[in-house]
C-alpha cells in the first residue's frame, strides 16, 4: 500500500485522508475507530479561545457574586478546560498509532499562544491553528488581519517545536501569499479551507436561521483553485485541501492541483467512516490505472506550474466561460 502513502507539514501518513476537526474527533475511542477505519491522520476537535473567552466573560459579569473567588472560579473553569482537552490528546495518542493533530481555534493574538505549550507536552503530533475571523471595522487597514496571522504563528513557534499547521479562511485576499508569509513565520502546513457558519434567512419569519452546515461538492472548486496556485509558488510547505470533498475523485483532484493531503468532515458525517475506506479504493484504482506508484508522482501535475494549470485557475476564464453560456 506504499503508493498511498504521504507526507503532510512532516508528519508521514499511510495515505492522505485526514479527518477533520469536528465534535466527531472530540473522543479517543472514535479516533481509534477512524484509524481501524483507514484514516491517515485526525485532527481533534477544536479548543476555541472563544470558549474561554466566553466563560470568562460570562463569569465577569457575576464577580461580584463571586467576590474574592473570582480568579479562583476563572482559573478552575480554564483549567478544566484544557483539562479536558489534555486528557482528549492523551488518550488519542495512547489509542491511535496515526498522527493525532490538537488543534486551536483562534481569531486574534492573546494569552491562549501559552496552550501551545502544554499540548505538545501532552504529546500532539502537530498543533492545527484554526484562525478564522471577520474584520469589518471601517477603519480597519487592509493586510492587518493577514499580519495578525503571522504575528499568531511566530509566538506559537517560539513555544514549541512541533509542525505547526495553519487552517486559513477563504476571506482573504491572497492565501498564496499569506502561506509564504506563514512558512517564514515558522509554519509547516497550511489547510485551504475552513467553513466558515452559515447564515441563511427565513423569509416568512423575517429571521436569521442557520444556513447549510454540510459541505456539497461545489464548494471544492475555491479550494482546488487556491490550493493549484499557492502549491505552484512555494515548494516547501505543505498544503492540505479542505472544503467539498464528497468523493474518492475529490481526493485525487486535490492531489492533481497540488495538496498533500486532505482534510474531510462533511462526508463522514454523510456517508459514515465507511467513506474512508471508499475513497482509499478509488485512490488506490485510479494510481494504478494510470501507473503511478506513489503519490509524489502525480501531485501537483495540475497546478499553476503549467501553462494550462495557470491559465485555468487565473480570472481570464471566467470571462470566456460566460461569454460561451448562452
Ligand atoms: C459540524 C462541524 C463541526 C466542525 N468543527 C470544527 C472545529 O471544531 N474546528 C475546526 O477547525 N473546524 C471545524 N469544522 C470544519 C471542518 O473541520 C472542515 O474544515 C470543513 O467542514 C470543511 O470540510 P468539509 O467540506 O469536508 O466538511 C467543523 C465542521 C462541521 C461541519
Amino acid at each position: 500500500m506504499n503508493i498511498l502513502k504521504t507526507s503532510f507539514a512532516g508528519l508521514e501518513l499511510e495515505n492522505p485522508i485526514i479527518i477533520a476537526s469536528s465534535s466527531r474527533t472530540n473522543s479517543a475511542e472514535n479516533n481509534l475507530a477512524f484509524q481501524m477505519d483507514g484514516a491517515g491522520a485526525i485532527v481533534l476537535k477544536s479548543l476555541f479561545e472563544e470558549n474561554i473567552t466566553l466563560q470568562e466573560s460570562s463569569l465577569s459579569d457575576s464577580s461580584d457574586q463571586f467576590g474574592e473567588g473570582y480568579d479562583y472560579m476563572r482559573n478552575y473553569i480554564r483549567s478544566h478546560n484544557v483539562e479536558d482537552y489534555i486528557n482528549l490528546i492523551k488518550k488519542s495518542k495512547e489509542l491511535c498509532k496515526i498522527p493525532i493533530i490538537a488543534s486551536i481555534n483562534c481569531y486574534s493574538y492573546g494569552e491562549w499562544i501559552d496552550f501551545a505549550k502544554t499540548i505538545e507536552e501532552a504529546g500532539a503530533d502537530a498543533l492545527e491553528l484554526n484562525i478564522m475571523g471577520i474584520r469589518s471595522s471601517l477603519q480597519y487597514k487592509y493586510g492587518e488581519f493577514e499580519q495578525e496571522h503571522v504575528r499568531i504563528v511566530s509566538e506559537v513557534r517560539k513555544n514549541i517545536k512541533i509542525p505547526i499547521i495553519v487552517k486559513l479562511g477563504a476571506n482573504l485576499t491572497n492565501p498564496a501569499a499569506l502561506t509564504d508569509a506563514l512558512y517564514g513565520a515558522g509554519a509547516n502546513g497550511v489547510v485551504m479551507f475552513n467553513r466558515m457558519y452559515q447564515n441563511d434567512i427565513d423569509v416568512n419569519k423575517m429571521e436569521y436561521t442557520t444556513g447549510h452546515v454540510l459541505s456539497t461538492e461545489s464548494d471544492l472548486a475555491t479550494p482546488l483553485r487556491w490550493v493549484g496556485i499557492a502549491s505552484a509558488l512555494n515548494k516547501k510547505i505543505d498544503i492540505a485541501l479542505s472544503g467539498g470533498v464528497a468523493k474518492g475523485d475529490d481526493v485525487i483532484k486535490a492531489i492533481l492541483a497540488g495538496a498533500s493531503a486532505v482534510e474531510v468532515c462533511s462526508a463522514i458525517y454523510k456517508n459514515g467512516n465507511a467513506w474512508i475506506a471508499s475513497a482509499i479504493n478509488r485512490l488506490y484504482e485510479w494510481e494504478e490505472n494510470n501507473n503511478y506508484e506513489s503519490i509524489s508522482e502525480f501531485k501537483g501535475k495540475l497546478n499553476a506550474d503549467s501553462t494550462e494549470g495557470f491559465e485555468r485557475l487565473m480570472r481570464i476564464q471566467f470571462l470566456k466561460y460566460f461569454e460561451n453560456k448562452k
